[in-house]
């Protein structure tokens, strides 16, 4: 099976190691470092890119992707983004992961903009308090997980957070999982859930094949090869230089106001 990942850079990782342990695929990660970071563009030049990988996974063969990115998912269902290949959406599993009432959620600007997990949340009846958290997404590229400053920052972000009566934080965003000691010791009682977890549980179980991942990054290689490095990825992998203009840009129907169901996988 080959399966396609895309994000702004080694944030979607987080989601590739976990489908990596339970499926021995062939994984297709585009890492658009070029163009990063996501959360601060505009959704139109989100759409964009989603379609320009869309089309590459199409080229490539690829049978399914795992949105490995929040902040592009958060364009997709709020856009109606339509396409041919199975999606798997991490958002709709971060909403499907909470269990409790009173739920917080951070993510990148876009992500908290756009209200997507807020929305969904609120259907099913819970409080939901949100904060985006950008900031974080830097600290992580830049392989930056703990000391004062990393400190300092999830204070600034999370503090708010302590006032409010949540009983659960989603990481609404692939790069915050690497920061998940210093969240919960800024938030000791509360329950962090990284919906990447959900998300791997819709991919079957098969470890007959060892995995295989090639990259395809748009920045810089050699620095990404060191980010992986840094983060312990260990899984066998090849990197490709992936060229911007290489990606060619094209133009999809659109559906807007698609009315995504919560609780369907
Ligand atoms: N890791 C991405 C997300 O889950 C994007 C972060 C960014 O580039 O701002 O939202």
């Amino acid at each position: 099976m080959k399966i396609g990942l895309f994000d702004s850079g080694i944030g979607g990782v987080s989601v590739l190691k976990k489908l990596t342990y339970l499926n021995g695929a062939h994984y297709i990660y585009i890492a658009d470092t070029e163009r990063a970071p996501y959360g601060i563009k505009t959704p139109e030049t989100l759409e964009t890119f989603v379609f320009q990988f869309i089309d590459f996974f199409e080229r490539k063969n690829v049978e399914e992707i795992f949105a490995a990115c929040n902040t592009t998912d958060s364009i997709i269902l709020e856009r109606g983004i339509k396409f041919d290949i199975k999606y798997h959406s991490i958002v709709r599993a971060g909403v499907n992961a909470s269990k409790s009432k009173n739920v917080g959620v951070i993510g990148t600007n876009i992500t908290i903009k756009n209200e997507t997990y807020k929305k969904q949340l609120e259907l099913l009846g819970k409080n939901v308090q949100q904060k985006a958290a950008q900031l974080f997404v830097s600290l992580v590229e830049e392989g930056i997980f703990y000391g004062r400053m990393v400190e300092a920052i999830a204070n600034f972000y999370l503090n708010s957070f302590r006032k409010t009566n949540i009983d659960e934080l989603i990481l609404g965003c692939t790069h915050f999982p690497f920061l998940k000691g210093i969240i919960s010791r800024v938030l000791p009682r509360v329950k962090i859930i990284d919906p990447a977890e959900e998300l791997s549980k819709e991919i079957p179980v098969n470890k007959t094949k060892k995995p295989f991942v090639e990259f395809y990054v748009t920045g810089d290689v050699k620095e990404f090869e060191k980010k992986l490095k840094r983060i312990n990825f260990r899984v066998p992998h090849v990197i490709h230089k992936l060229e911007t203009r290489k990606l060619k840009v094209i133009t999809v129907e659109k559906v807007n106001n698609i009315d995504w169901n919560v609780r369907s996988g």
